[in-house]
């Protein structure tokens, strides 16, 4: 086996483990039922002794919050439910006390509708930010320039009385696309990013990156020959046109150099893509994005023949110098253990804390937190208001975070924005850290091992085995111990019987079922469903 020789030389984003935090659902400390940055400083400690290495944090500008926060109103400033700027750099500062970093959402593909340059340019024609936002004249008969849907709803072009014309917005119409192949809009986003660059933050999570750059001609988008009713609405047509465009990657490049003018900064893409389509996001001689989203843990079943072929794609796309990203759960898609089920919460930690690759936890997985169901009429997420009969809601996995067992989970003395899920008496953080066996302590000692073992967290990844139910592979650093991740992805029993040619021998370091640890491995190996462990090898 080719082995790295050593992991000094991987970056933080590389090494560490990123964490996002929904800000509006982490941690209120003025009793008005929304998360603040006051709130989410008063919880640095606990990140801290979690063992996360970076915080992302979903918008904090002021926002009219009709996409809450991802419709921004000024790139400057923070939003006045989530503190001031003094709070923000008292956050920064207590995060860099901690050795630890802090990632800030981007959102370079539309602002709000409010944003004194959609103003503007939505003033008259010859206003000098006219060309910022897409305009387009109707057609001959009116109707919009071309079958473009927005993600949430009907046509992506929206009438504009005033002056005559329709502009583009691949969201809601409260969030104009910026024109991204007009320079000046370039440059207006780099100085964005250098505001918050000479602040000191560590980087951004770029919203929508794919969206950035649509096609020259606006052609029309090929109709989806798999749509089926119960998909979203803007599935009806494939973004052939309207996304994902070859031009994308040189901007994407001069938004890299404006990060290289500074140390150390990471810069994650927000991408839905297939493998081969995140890994062009690296970009030529991996000048693009340092870590495109990878979510095909999120977009695909979870079979174990299945996964491995996720993992070895990754694997082989992977570009010389590339590093790869993982993750289960995010802001906008539900719950990992509502997809997979609660029986395997424990073997996914092990599966996401052991892959080769940055992962990416989503506040309250580390506890268990599922999707929580939220009562009619009580709906806030656009994206499920638009179409309330096919549950596209995000509400259900944005739920106030589960401190303890007090009224409202700790999250808030008020009125809580969404409601907390009924078991946080039991699924909480102050709860699981007194339980050796929750699923809390679990994560913090994967992810102290996961920092103690260089195999672990840098070393390569070798696919060994994988049948209906089991998914085997090796880490391996040189000079470090290698370690066998054996993992059974299902609802059944499952073996795995080691080839007699390639049989490793070694020590259960850790397990999902605590009981097994410091037990040797045999030939075979059997796994109850959802049960999963991490061998120390013998040399
Ligand atoms: C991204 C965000 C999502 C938001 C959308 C529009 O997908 O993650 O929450 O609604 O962009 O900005």
């Amino acid at each position: 086996m080719y082995m790295q020789e050593n992991n000094c030389n991987y970056l933080w984003w590389q090494k560490g483990i990123i964490y996002e935090v929904y800000v509006r659902s982490f941690m209120d400390s003025n009793g008005d039922g929304i998360g603040d940055l006051p709130g989410i400083i008063s919880k640095l400690d606990y990140l801290q002794w979690l063992g996360v290495k970076a915080i992302w944090l979903t918008p904090i500008y002021p926002s009219p919050m009709k996409d809450f926060g991802y419709d921004v109103a000024d790139y400057k400033g923070i939003h006045p439910e989530y503190g001031t700027m003094q709070d923000f750099d008292e956050l920064l500062r207590e995060v860099h006390k901690r050795d630890m970093k802090l990632i800030m959402d981007l959102v370079p593909n539309h602002t709000s509708n409010e944003h004194p340059w959609f103003k503007e340019s939505s003033s008259s024609k010859d206003n000098p930010k006219r060309d910022w936002y897409i305009w387009q004249d109707a057609k001959g008969d009116g109707s919009p320039p071309n079958d473009w849907l927005a993600e949430f709803g009907d046509s992506a072009w929206e009438w504009e009385e005033n002056t005559q014309q329709y502009y583009l917005h691949s969201f809601l119409k409260a969030q104009p696309d910026l024109n991204f192949r007009n320079k000046v809009v370039q440059e207006a986003i780099f100085d964005v990013m250098r505001f918050w660059l000479d602040k000191g933050v560590d980087g951004f999570r770029v919203d929508s990156i794919a969206h950035l750059i649509k096609d020259r001609l606006l052609r029309n988008n090929p109709v989806n020959p798999g749509f089926v009713a119960h998909m979203k609405a803007s599935e009806q047509f494939l973004k052939i046109f309207s996304t994902n465009q070859p031009e994308v990657h040189e901007v994407i490049h001069a938004m890299r150099d404006v990060l290289d003018e500074y140390d150390n900064r990471v810069m994650i893409g927000e991408l839905y893509l297939s493998v081969s389509g995140v890994v062009s996001y690296y970009g030529r001689g991996s000048k693009g994005v340092q870590l495109p989203a990878n979510f095909q843990l999120i977009t695909e079943d979870w079979k174990a023949k299945q996964l491995a072929i996720i993992l070895d794609k990754s694997e082989a796309l992977l570009p010389p110098g590339a590093w790869s990203h993982w993750a289960m759960s995010n802001h906008d898609q539900p719950r990992v253990i509502s997809r997979v089920g609660a029986g395997l919460a424990k073997m996914a930690a092990l599966l996401l804390l052991t892959l080769r690759g940055t992962p990416s936890m989503y506040y309250g997985d580390e506890i268990g937190m599922h999707n929580v169901s939220i009562p009619p009429g009580e709906m806030k997420d656009p994206q499920g208001l638009m179409e309330p009969e096919k549950n596209f809601s995000r509400d259900p996995q944005r739920t106030p975070m589960q401190w303890d067992d007090t009224t409202l989970a700790g999250f808030t003395t008020g009125k809580p924005w969404l409601p907390v899920a009924i078991d946080f008496s039991k699924v909480n953080v102050a709860t699981e850290q007194q339980e050796e066996q929750s699923l809390l302590m679990l994560y913090k000692r994967l992810i102290s091992l996961r920092k103690q073992e260089p195999s672990l967290a840098t070393g390569e990844y070798f696919p060994l085995f994988a049948n209906d139910e089991m998914l085997a592979y090796i880490r391996a650093q040189q000079g470090a111990d290698r370690f066998l991740v054996v993992l059974n992805i299902s609802r059944m029993k499952g073996l795995y019987v080691q080839d007699a040619s390639s049989q490793v021998q070694g020590t259960i370091e850790l397990a999902t079922l605590k009981k097994m640890e410091g037990c040797k491995i045999g030939k075979m190996i059997e796994l109850e469903a959802g049960e999963g462990i991490i061998v120390r090898l013998n040399d």
